[in-house]
């Protein structure tokens, strides 16, 4: 569910219509709605009642400092994997004890980062990690709490470019090689185990992955424990999926994941940490676009709108769909015809949609993407040098530029001549 509904015809934002933000900072745009932010931590929340647990939001999917802000003040803790994600979360003032450390490679400078300015656990991706971490935790005189993320070999059944618990992906230490690593692990000065980690993929719409991941941490906990390590966090990741396609079935509700998450490993007494990213911001978030032209090419008509695959590279990356409505409220009797929405940008791949089915629209018309944003703004560029689209947040009936547009002389002031060009 979001607050993104129409009234009186027109597509609103909470309290706010869309055009009135749209005369206010053009377009394009992102518009979050905060009360569907909060909502859906409320819903993890609920979901994980009665187990010790921590909603780490992955701040990868939407890491602008108002979003943060709104998951901080819920109590959100949060999965980062950069020392910029840190810099932000800090920033917005999230506590260092609810944040976990994630990601594949990371740095002896970032690893000093976390430890210095603080950090709730690292999930530790591989040995030769442990190894540096170990190193730089000692030589702080710190000691780095941290789980290994393991990979357990499941299909998690999504999109190619977003499954990660496969043992061909990048991600985690083989379960068959996990003991060894907690025995190195334990040996290691400066490291402290706490517990386990796992992350399977995104945008999964089946709990039935998860269930046989989450067995396999369970298995994994009980042996650990008997080889004397103390296990006490299990972090289960994130990737549950969301609705893109509202005539679709819808994925399944955060509720059922959580008593997946009880079924699973409920009885073994630990706290539960999980990583949500787009179920969190992803509906909680459209992009606005407005119409440019609207061409009749030889076989197809073209939509040309003004914002391109470098502010939402989802659909030229994954192939993803995204639902384009217009933000006026077409006429019921409008009948819709098939059209290819398209960017400006110079590549065929610069397409959000073929042959979708949209009402009859006008230059100057505002559309507007559902479910932009997870993984839309934070994904931009500045391709074809369009500069990085505003995002605006709406509380209730109040509205503000969390992040305004820049202008064209900020963009090319971030280059430098060399000296022998002066
Ligand atoms: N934890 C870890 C370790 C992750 O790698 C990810 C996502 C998450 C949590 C959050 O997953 P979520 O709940 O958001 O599914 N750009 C892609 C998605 C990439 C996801 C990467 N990792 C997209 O637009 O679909």
């Amino acid at each position: 569910m979001d607050h993104f509904i129409y009234k009186a015809g027109v597509l609103h934002a909470e309290g706010i219509a869309i055009t009135e933000i749209a005369a206010a900072v053009g377009s394009p745009f992102y518009v979050y709605s905060t009360a569907t932010l909060q909502r859906h931590y409320q819903v993890f929340d609920d979901a994980l009642k009665g187990m010790d647990h921590l909603i780490c939001y992955a701040m990868k999917a939407n890491s602008n400092q108002a979003v943060l802000k709104v998951m901080a003040d819920m109590g959100a803790g949060m999965d980062v994997v950069s020392g910029g994600e840190y810099a932000r979360a800090i920033a917005a003032g999230v506590s260092p004890e609810k944040i976990v450390f994630s990601g594949v490679g990371k740095t002896a400078e970032e690893m000093e980062m976390a430890l210095q300015g603080g950090i709730r656990q690292f999930n530790v991706e591989s040995e030769p990690e442990l190894l540096v971490l170990s190193a730089v935790a000692t030589r702080l005189g710190k000691l780095a709490n941290i789980t290994l993320r393991v990979n357990p070999d499941v299909d998690a059944k999504t999109h190619a470019k977003i499954a990660t618990g496969k043992s061909d992906n990048k991600f985690g230490i083989p379960m068959a090689k996990a003991r060894a690593a907690y025995a190195q692990a334990a040996s290691l000065s400066g490291i402290n185990v706490v517990g386990i980690d796992v992350h399977i993929g995104s945008q999964l719409t089946d709990l039935e992955p998860y269930e046989i991941a989450f067995s396999k941490v369970a298995e994994l906990t009980e042996q650990l424990r008997a080889d004397g390590h103390t296990i006490s966090r299990l972090d289960l990741g994130g990737g549950l999926g969301i609705p893109y396609q509202r005539s679709n079935t819808a994925p399944p509700l955060p509720m059922e994941y959580g008593e997946v998450i009880r079924r699973t490993v409920g009885h073994l007494g630990c706290e539960i940490e999980i990583e949500p990213g787009r179920l969190i911001a992803g509906n909680a978030g459209l992009m606005v676009a407005s119409v440019i032209y609207v061409k009749q090419g030889a076989e197809r008509k073209f939509l040309i709108i003004d914002a391109a695959m470098n502010d939402l590279i989802r659909p030229a990356m994954y192939e993803a769909y995204h639902d384009i409505i217009p933000v006026n409220e077409p006429a019921l009797a409008a009948e819709p015809e098939p059209i290819d929405i398209v960017g400006p940008v110079c590549e065929s791949g610069d397409t959000f949609a073929k042959q979708r089915l949209m009402p009859s629209l006008k230059p100057d018309d505002l559309v507007a993407f559902r479910s932009a944003g997870a993984y839309g703004a934070v994904m931009a560029s500045e391709y074809n040098s369009r500069p990085l689209i505003p995002e605006v947040l709406v509380s209730g009936d109040q509205f503000a530029v969390v992040r305004p547009r820049p202008t064209y002389a900020e963009m090319i002031s971030r280059d430098r001549l060399p000296p022998w060009m002066l």
